[in-house]
C-alpha cells in the first residue's frame, strides 16, 4: 500500500485548522496540526512532513519567522503560505524566503487542491531524484566502474536490481571482464552494505584450509588447531561472502557448502554446536559450469542454488566502445602512480588497441597502459608503445571473422565503428556533439557503437 502524504497544517484559529484538517484528510492525505510557528517548528524537528500549509498571520510566532526556521532545518520541505488579501506582499516575501507557493483567504478550495497536489508531487519527485542520483553515485564513485557500451549500461541496471534484492547471484564471464568489480558493486549498494563483505578464493587455498576457513574450527579438532577459529560463514553474517573462482571448489566442498546453505547453519570443524547463518553469497566463475556439471565436476544441485540470478560480464571485444574510455581512465591512473605526465594516445595506437583482441579483457588492457606509460618517452603514447600487441591473437580474429562472414559488410561497419570512436574521441566523448559532427542522431550512434562482431 502507499504512504499517505503528511500535511502539517499551522494555524491558530483553531476552526479554521479543524475545518482545513477535516478536508485535507477527506482528500486523502495524513494531517497533523501545530496552533503556533514555534510548535510548527518543534514538530518539523521530529517528524520528517512532505508538506506544510501555514497561516502567515498567528499572534505568537509568525509564520514568515517559522518558514525561516523550517527552511533552515530542511530547506526542501515545500511549505505553502495562506494569506489574506490585504497582506499579499507579505506572502511574496515569504515566497523570496523559499516558500513552494501562497494562497490567499478566503480559501477557494478548488485551488488549494490544486496547489497541494502540486507541492505534494515536486517533493516526491524531489527525494525520488535524490535517492536515484544517490544510488548512481555510489555504484560509480567507490566502485570505479569505467563503461558506457550498451552492454555495460545494462549490465549496470542489471546488478543494481539486484543489489536491492536478498538473492545469490552468480556472476560469470571471462579473466579479466570485472567480475570482482561487479561483486563489489551488487553488496554495497545493497540493504547488507553496512555489514561484513568477505572474499574467499577458492582456486588459491589448499582444499584442507578451504574448509577451515569457510566453516572454522575448534580447539584441538586437528594438529595446529591450537584456538577457536570462526569461520567466514559466521565472520560474514548478515552480510555477504564472495566465492571467487567457484569453477574451482573440489566436490568434497562444494557438498559441504550446500548443505550450510540448505540448512542455514554452519558447524565448525570437530565442534558439536551448529549456528545459524544469514549470508548472502555472490559468486564469481569463468569457467563454463554447465560443462563442469557434464563431466561430473560440479554439482549440480549447488549450481542451482547459487545462481538465483546470473549476471553475464561481457568480453571486452564485445564493449570496443568503451576501450578508449578505459584508456582514459587507466592513462589518469598510471600517470599519477608513475609520477608521468603522458598527455594522451595518438590516433594510429588506439586504433591497434581498439583491433587487438584482448583475451585477457581490461585486466589486459590495464597492464598494457601501465607499460605504455612505463616505456613512454613522450608527450604521447604511439604504436611502438605497444609494439607487443602486434603478435598477438587480434589478428587470428580479424581473419576468422572475415571468413566465417560477408567480408565486405564487416569490414564497411568496421569502418564506420572506426570513425565514430575516433569523432568521439575528439569530442571528448560527447555523444551529442560527434553525432552532430556525423551528421546522424545519437540513436544511430548508439547502435553503430554497439554493433557486434
Ligand atoms: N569496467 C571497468 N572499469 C574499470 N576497471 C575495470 C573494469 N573492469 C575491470 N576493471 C579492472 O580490471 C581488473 C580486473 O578486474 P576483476 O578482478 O574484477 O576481474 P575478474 O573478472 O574478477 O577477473 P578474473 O576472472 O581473472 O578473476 C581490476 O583491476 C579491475 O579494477
Ligand atoms: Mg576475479
Amino acid at each position: 500500500m502507499k504512504k499517505k502524504i503528511s500535511i502539517l497544517v499551522v494555524d491558530d484559529d483553531s476552526a479554521h485548522r479543524i475545518m482545513l484538517k477535516t478536508l485535507l484528510e477527506t482528500w486523502g492525505y495524513a494531517v497533523f496540526e501545530a496552533d503556533d510557528g514555534s510548535t510548527a517548528f518543534e514538530k518539523v524537528k521530529q517528524k520528517a512532513f512532505d508538506l506544510i500549509l501555514m497561516d502567515i498571520k498567528m499572534l505568537k510566532v509568525s509564520g514568515i519567522e517559522a518558514l525561516d526556521m523550517i527552511k533552515n532545518f530542511n530547506p526542501s520541505i515545500p511549505v505553502i503560505i495562506m494569506t489574506a488579501y490585504s497582506s499579499v506582499e507579505t506572502a511574496v516575501k515569504a515566497l523570496k524566503k523559499g516558500a513552494y507557493d501562497y494562497i490567499t483567504k478566503p480559501l477557494d478550495f478548488d485551488k488549494l487542491k490544486i496547489t497541494i497536489k502540486k507541492a505534494a508531487e515536486h517533493a516526491y519527485l524531489k527525494t525520488e531524484n535524490q535517492a536515484l542520483k544517490k544510488r548512481i553515485a555510489e555504484s560509480f564513485d567507490h566502485q570505479n566502474i569505467i563503461g558506457k557500451s550498451e552492454a555495460m549500461i545494462k549490465l549496470m541496471e542489471a546488478a543494481a536490481q539486484i543489489a536491492y534484492s536478498e538473492a545469490d547471484v552468480l556472476i560469470t564471464g571471462e579473466s579479466g571482464t570485472g567480475k570482482e568489480l561487479i561483486g563489489n558493486v551488487i553488496h554495497y549498494n545493497g540493504s547488507r552494505k553496512n555489514n561484513p563483505f568477505i572474499k574467499i578464493n577458492c582456486a588459491a587455498i589448499p582444499e584442507t584450509l578451504l574448509e577451515a576457513e569457510l566453516f572454522g574450527y575448534v580447539k584441538g579438532s586437528f594438529t595446529g588447531a591450537i584456538k577457536d577459529k570462526k569461520g567466514v560463514f559466521l565472520l560474514a553474517n548478515r552480510g555477504a561472502i564472495f566465492l571467487d573462482e567457484l569453477g574451482e571448489m573440489p566436490l568434497i566442498m562444494q557438498a559441504k557448502l550446500l548443505r550450510v546453505i540448505q540448512e542455514r547453519e554452519t558447524t565448525p570443524i570437530g565442534g558439536e554446536k551448529s549456528y545459524s547463518v544469514d549470508v548472502r553469497i555472490i559468486s564469481a566463475t569463468n569457467k563454463n559450469l554447465l560443462s563442469l556439471i557434464k563431466k561430473g565436476e560440479f554439482r549440480e544441485d549447488l549450481y542451482y542454488r547459487l545462481n538465483v540470478v546470473e549476471i553475464k560480464a561481457p568480453s571486452l571485444k564485445k564493449r570496443e566502445g568503451d576501450i578508449p574510455l578505459l584508456t582514459r581512465h587507466f592513462l589518469k591512473t598510471f600517470n599519477k602512480k608513475n609520477k608521468k605526465s603522458i598527455k594522451g594516445i595518438t590516433p594510429e595506437a588506439m586504433d591497434m588497441l581498439i583491433k587487438y583482441n584482448w583475451p585477457g579483457n581490461v585486466r589486459e588492457l590495464m597492464n598494457a597502459i601501465e607499460r605504455g606509460v612505463v616505456l613512454s618517452s613522450g608527450d604521447y603514447m604511439d604504436k611502438s608503445s605497444f609494439s607487443w600487441l602486434n603478435s598477438g591473437a587480434g589478428d587470428e580474429r580479424q581473419t576468422s571473422n572475415i571468413q566465417n562472414n560477408d567480408k565486405k559488410n564487416i569490414s564497411l561497419k568496421e569502418a564506420e565503428k572506426r570513425i565514430i570512436i575516433k569523432t568521439l574521441e575528439a569530442c571528448g566523448d560527447n555523444k551529442t556533439k560527434a553525432a552532430k559532427l556525423l551528421r546522424i542522431t545519437r540513436k544511430t550512434l548508439n547502435s553503430k557503437l554497439n554493433y557486434k562482431n
